[in-house]
C-alpha cells in the first residue's frame, strides 16, 4: 500500500542534507509498495518550523524537487537532534496530487503532520467532529484527520505529552493503520503506532546494544511533566531510530529491529524509545523483543539487472533450495518443517485443509492441490480470501486453514485468517516476511525463505510457496507405506529442480524472440490443465499486471464450452502440452486449436518431437516430475510477461495502479 519512512537522530550530528538523502534512499526501498506521490518533512533551519515537499510520481521526482528546492549552505550544518518524516502513497482516497500526497498537516503551521498507510473508516464522522470545531480540511484524504485530531486534543489538553496525544487520537480512529507524527510543538519528536499495517523500528547505536528488548508500558496516561521515567533509554547515549514499513528500508543503516504489534504506541524522545499500550490483558508480553534481521543489503539491491523483477526471476534457482534449506534430508528421503512439526498430529486428524490467499499466492494454492489431495488423501479447499470472506464460508474446529501470502500484511488473506481462528480452526501461516502480521497471528508456519521480494509482480515467492505446500504434502505422507514410492520420485525431483530451473533460464532469447511475436497484440490466451493450469492462471495474471494486455489462464477442458470461439488466425494462443497423466487430453485441446486455424506457442518437454510438430514456434523444458512441472513452466510465463511489458514501455518493478503489499480491504 504506501510506505512510511522517519529517521530519528539524537547526539548523532547530521545535516539535513544527510537527512535529506536518509529520508529518500528509505523511499526508493518502501517505493514498491506505492509509488504514485511521494513527501518528506523535515525541521526548518533556524526556526521551529517544519519544511514540508511533496510531489506527483515516483521518489525520483521528489528527489529531482529537493536537489531544486531545498539546498544552501544552511542545508550542511549539522543537527544533533533531529526527526524527519517521509511517505510514498498508493492513494486510496483521492487522485494522486501534491495536496493528497503525504505527510498531511493540522493547520498552516504544520503543528502536527503525518504519514500514513492504511485506510480510517471512520474518517468522516471524525472529519465532521473536527469540522464542527472550526478544521478547515484542504485535502481528499482520510489522513488528514489523524493530524487535526491531534492538533484538537493538543489544545483540550495542554500538559499531555506526544505520545499521550497519539494515543488518545488513535483510539478514536477505526480502520487499518501505520502512522508516524512529528511536530513542531514537540521538536526532535517522533510518535509512531499501527494497527493493522506492518511497521517497526529500526534502531541504531555505535556499540552492540546492552539490551534485547524494550519493556511495554501499560496503562493510564500521565502529564508530560511525570511521565520521564515511561522512556527506557538505551546505554548508548548516541542513537539514531528509523521507523518504517519494511525491514528493508532499514537494513543498511542497522540489523536490530522490533515489530511493533497493534496498537503499540512508540515514542522517541530525548533519544529514548517507548512503547505504551493503554490496556493490559493476562497474557501480554512485558516487553517488545529486539529481533536482529538476517537480511542481507545485496538483497534488496538491483545488482547488474535492469529490473528487480528480473533479478528475482534468475534468482529461483537459489530460492528454491533456500525453501528447502535444513528442511529437506535428500540423503535420508526425510523432511522436517520446524515451523509445523509439532502440529502434525493434529493436522493429521483434520477434516479438511482449507488453502486461502490473494492473487499469486492463490495460484500457488491452485497448483499445489492436487499433490496434497493425493498425499493427504484429505479434502483441500482453494480459497481466494476476498470470496472466501464474502460468502462467510462455514468453518469448523477440526479444519486446518492455509494462509498464503508473500507479504504476510494482505488484507484480504488477514481478515480471513481472524475469521478462521475465531471459529478454532488451526492456522497455518506460509508467508516470506518474518515478523509479518500473518506470521505473528498464526498458530504455526512455514516461513518459505525466498529473500526479499521487490518487483510489485511475484515470481520467486510464487516457486518457493508452491515448493513450501509440496514439503508439506510429503511430511504428511512420511508414513504411508502405500505413498513411498510417490515420495521418492518427488524427492527426487526436488533434488534436481535448481538445476532445471538454469536450464528454463537459458530460454531467455527465445523467450525474448517471442515476445517480439506478442507485444502488438491485444490478447494472450494461456491453456492447460491438470498440474499446469495453475500456470496458466498466473502466467495470464503476470501478462495482465505488467503489460497491460488482456490475457485469459484457460482450462483446456473448458475449451469446448466457450472459449473456443475466440481461436481463430490471429489470436495468440500459449498451451502447455507436457507428457503427464493429462497429455492426451492436452493434445486433443491443441489439435482444436490449430484446426480452427489456431497457431500455438507451445511449451512441451525437452526432445517431444511430436507434441512440437503441432506449431513453428515451441520452448522446450526439462523433464520432471508431474506435480513439479508447474515449477518449471511457470518461469517462461515470468519472463514473457517481462519481456512484453520492456517492449511495450512499461515500468516493470512498478506496474501502474498496483502495489506490492495491499493492505486495504
Ligand atoms: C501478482 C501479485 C499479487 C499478490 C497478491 C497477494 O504478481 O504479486 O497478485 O500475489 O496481492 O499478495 P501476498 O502474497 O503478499 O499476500
Amino acid at each position: 500500500m504506501c510506505g512510511i519512512f522517519a529517521y530519528i537522530n539524537y547526539l548523532t550530528p547530521k545535516t539535513r542534507h544527510e537527512v535529506l538523502d536518509l529520508l529518500v534512499n528509505g523511499l526508493k526501498r518502501l517505493e514498491y509498495r506505492g509509488y504514485d506521490s511521494t513527501g518528506v518533512a523535515i525541521d526548518a533551519t533556524n526556526t521551529k518550523d517544519i519544511v514540508m515537499l511533496k510531489s506527483v510520481g515516483k521518489v525520483k521526482v521528489l528527489e529531482d524537487s529537493i536537489a531544486e528546492n531545498l539546498s544552501g549552505k544552511e542545508f550542511d550544518e549539522p543537527v544533533l537532534i533531529h526527526c524527519g518524516i517521509a511517505h510514498t502513497r498508493w492513494a486510496t482516497h483521492g487522485v494522486p496530487c501534491e495536496k493528497n500526497s503525504h505527510p498531511q498537516r493540522s493547520d498552516n503551521d504544520n503543528s502536527f503532520i503525518v504519514v500514513h498507510n492504511g485506510i480510517i473508516t471512520n474518517y468522516k464522522d471524525v472529519k465532521t467532529f473536527l469540522e464542527k470545531r472550526g478544521f478547515v480540511f484542504e485535502s481528499d484524504t482520510d489522513t488528514e484527520v489523524i493530524a487535526k485530531l491531534v492538533h484538537h486534543l493538543w489544545k483540550m489538553h495542554p500538559g499531555y505529552s506526544f505520545r499521550e496525544l497519539v494515543e488518545q487520537a488513535i483510539q478514536q480512529l477505526e480502520g487499518a493503520f501505520a502512522v508516524a507524527i512529528k511536530s513542531r510543538h514537540f521538536p526532535g519528536e517522533c510518535v509512531a503506532s499501527r494497527r493493522g499495517s506492518p511497521l517497526l523500528v529500526g534502531i541504531k547505536t555505535k556499540t552492540r546494544l546492552a539490551t534485547d528488548h524494550i519493556p511495554i508500558l501499560y496503562g493510564k496516561v500521565l502529564p508530560r511533566s511525570e511521565s520521564t521515567s515511561e522512556f527506557m533509554p538505551l546505554e548508548e547515549k548516541e542513537v539514531e531510530y528509523f521507523f518504517a514499513s519494511d525491514a528493508s528500508a532499514v537494513i543498511e543503516h542497522t540489523n536490530r529491529v522490533i515489530y511493533l504489534e497493534d496498537d503499540d504506541v512508540a515514542a522517541v524522545r530525548d533519544g529514548a524509545l517507548s512503547i505504551h499500550r493503554l490496556k493490559k490483558c493476562t497474557d501480554d508480553p512485558h516487553a517488545r523483543e529486539i529481533t536482529t534481521l538476517k537480511m542481507e543489503i545485496q538483497q534488496i539491491m538491483k545488482g547488474n539487472y535492469d529490473y528487480f523483477m528480473l533479478k528475482e526471476i534468475f534468482e529461483q534457482p537459489e530460492s528454491v533450495v533456500n525453501t528447502m534449506r535444513g528442511r529437506v534430508r535428500f540423503e535420508s528421503n526425510s523432511i522436517v518443517l520446524g515451523g509445523i512439526k509439532d502440529y502434525i498430529p493434529e493436522i493429521k486428524r483434520c477434516r479438511r485443509l482449507m488453502l486461502i490467499g490473494c492473487g499469486t499466492s492463490y495460484h500457488s494454492a491452485v497448483a499445489t492441490r492436487q499433490l496434497l489431495e493425493e498425499l493427504t488423501e484429505l479434502p483441500v479447499m482453494v480459497e481466494l480470501a476476498s470470496d472466501f470472506l464474502d460468502r462467510n464460508t462455514p468453518i469448523f474446529r477440526d479444519d486446518v486453514c492455509f494462509f498464503i501470502s508473500q507479504s504476510g500484511e494482505t488484507a484480504d488473506t488477514l481478515m480471513a485468517l481472524r475469521y478462521c481462528k475465531q471459529r478454532g480452526a488451526l492456522i497455518v501461516g506460509i508467508t516470506n516476511t518474518v515478523g509479518s502480521s500473518i506470521c505473528r497471528e498464526s498458530h504455526c508456519g512455514v516461513h518459505i525463505n525466498a529473500g526479499p521480494e521487490i518487483g510489485v509482480a511475484s515470481t520467486k515467492a510464487y516457486t518457493s510457496q508452491f515448493i513450501s505446500l509440496v514439503m508439506f504434502a510429503l511430511v504428511m505422507s512420511e508414513d504411508r507405506l502405500s505413498l513411498q514410492q510417490r515420495r521418492l520420485e518427488i524427492l527426487q525431483g526436488l533434488s534436481t529442480l535448481a538445476d532445471q530451473i538454469r536450464e528454463v533460464l537459458k530460454l531467455d532469447l527465445k523467450v525474448q524472440e517471442l515476445a517480439k511475436d506478442l507485444y502488438q497484440h491485444k490478447s494472450l490466451l494461456i491453456m492447460g490443465r491438470g498440474y499446469n493450469f495453475a500456470t496458466c492462471l498466473e502466467g495470464a495474471l503476470k501478462v495482465k499486471e505488467l503489460t497491460y494486455m488482456h490475457s485469459e489462464g484457460i482450462m483446456a477442458g473448458e475449451l469446448k464450452h466457450g472459449p473456443l470461439a475466440l481461436v481463430d488466425d490471429s489470436m495468440p494462443v500459449l498451451m502447455i502440452v507436457l507428457r503427464d497423466p493429462v497429455y492426451i487430453k492436452c493434445m486433443n485441446a491443441l489439435q482444436q486449436v490449430t484446426s480452427r486455424k489456431g497457431c500455438p506457442i507451445i511449451i512441451c518437454e525437452e526432445g517431444d518431437e511430436e507434441t512440437k510438430s503441432f506449431s513453428s514456434r515451441s520452448l522446450e523444458i526439462p523433464r520432471t516430475v508431474d506435480c513439479l512441472q508447474g515449477i518449471l513452466t511457470v518461469i517462461p510465463m515470468q519472463l514473457l510477461s517481462y519481456h512484453i511489458a520492456v517492449l511495450r514501455g512499461c515500468d516493470v518493478d512498478c506496474p501502474r495502479n498496483l502495489a506490492k503489499s495491499v493492505t486495504v480491504e
